[in-house]
């Protein structure tokens, strides 16, 4: 959406995964003051969204929305003006149909140009739109009404298409939003993660600086897999250009989590200029290889082993996109280093079970 927002994937958190409809402003509040106190806020998480279930299932007498009095009795300016002032973002949520999902608060079909002017009025920076209980148009019709309102509303709002890939968003989402989510809904476990990222590798040519694929929130930190595997799930987020939103409780990290989501080296290859999309180039049974060109003529790398034993897997110049002549320098982006050894058409690795290695590639020659 030429909106001037979401050049690169948006960054920051929603409460979504981690609490449900357990979510108030308290929560709210403790995670804008996580995100500044553990640096994350530094690297590029600033947005703090608030997804189902914040508003009153009845509007005003006037038909405004209304924050539910029992877990947001201060009010959404409030808190907006209590995330900006620590220098962080705030997105609402919402919906394409009568309610949302959870069915607690309505949605915003009909009432666009109205729910816009007030998320603008409180200061909102960001809007998922939802699409459970609509009327049964396409959201080809739905989403539009609500991108021309919030044009309308004279401030810029990042919007995330959230119709789960029914319409296949990809090929529309760019004049729409600023992201679509290209599948349902992920699952904190090894097999949901790899199906959904699967599902999104498909539309990888249609993501590009303004509008991006998005195959879901991130699990890291909410204890369904292994570190490794959270491993994984970080870096093929990373290479896909997905919005890294966290999902887990930012307030209680542990020192794993917290190395996972705070690497620069792979977050600089999500935010990375170019704002090209990995593609799996290869696979062989449960071995994989993404890549994806990088500014600088560099490329990133992931090889990815989907297998419960370990594997040797080896990229080739030939499916990466790299010249075959040309002499690579590799930097492995989770050991923070950079191999002594330097690499003529192709690189080997060995991976664990459930696992990646991942790249960045540099032609020094
Ligand atoms: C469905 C969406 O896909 C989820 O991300 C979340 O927003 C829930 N709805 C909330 O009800």
């Amino acid at each position: 959406l030429a909106n001037g927002l979401g050049l690169t994937p948006q960054m920051g958190w929603n409460s979504w995964n981690h609490f449900n409809c357990k979510v108030d402003e308290k929560v709210i509040k403790e995670t804008a003051d996580a995100l500044v106190s553990t640096g994350l806020a530094k690297l590029g998480y600033i947005y703090v969204n608030i997804d189902d279930c914040w508003a009153e299932m009845h509007r005003d007498a006037k038909g405004n929305l209304l924050p539910k009095n029992s877990t947001f009795p201060s009010g959404i300016k409030a808190l907006a003006d209590y995330v900006h002032s620590k220098g962080l973002k705030l997105g609402i949520y919402s919906d394409a149909g009568q309610f949302t999902c959870s069915k607690t608060m309505p949605g915003s079909l009909g009432h666009e140009e109205q729910d816009a002017k007030t998320f603008a009025s409180w200061g909102i920076d960001y809007l998922k739109y939802d699409n459970c209980y609509n009327d049964g148009t396409k959201p080809t019709v739905r989403y539009p009404v609500m991108t021309r309102a919030l044009t309308k509303a004279g401030r810029p709002i990042f919007f995330s298409l959230c119709e789960w890939g029914d319409l296949h968003p990809a090929l529309w989402g760019f004049k729409v939003g600023n992201s679509w989510r290209t599948t349902n809904d992920i699952s904190d476990n090894w097999n949901s993660m790899l199906s959904i990222i699967d599902l999104n590798e498909v539309y990888a040519d249609l993501a590009r600086p303004g509008g991006w694929n998005d195959p879901d929130m991130l699990e890291v930190g909410n204890g369904g897999m292994k570190n490794n595997e959270y491993i994984a799930h970080f870096s093929l987020w990373a290479i896909s250009k997905a919005p890294l939103l966290l999902g887990c409780d930012v307030r209680n990290l542990t020192k794993e989590t917290f190395n996972i989501i705070s690497n620069q080296e792979v977050i600089a290859v999500n935010q990375d200029s170019l704002g090209i999309q990995a593609k799996k180039v290869r696979m062989e049974g449960n071995s994989e290889i993404w890549a994806g060109p990088l500014s600088g003529n560099r490329v990133a790398l992931v090889l990815l082993n989907r297998a419960t034993v370990p594997h040797s897997i080896t990229g080739n110049w030939d499916d990466i996109g790299i010249p075959e002549n040309s002499v690579i320098e590799a930097r492995d982006v989770w050991e923070h280093k950079t191999l002594e050894t330097r690499f003529v058409g192709n690189l080997t690795a060995n991976v664990e079970p459930h696992s990646c290695k991942m790249f960045v590639l540099k032609p020094i020659a």
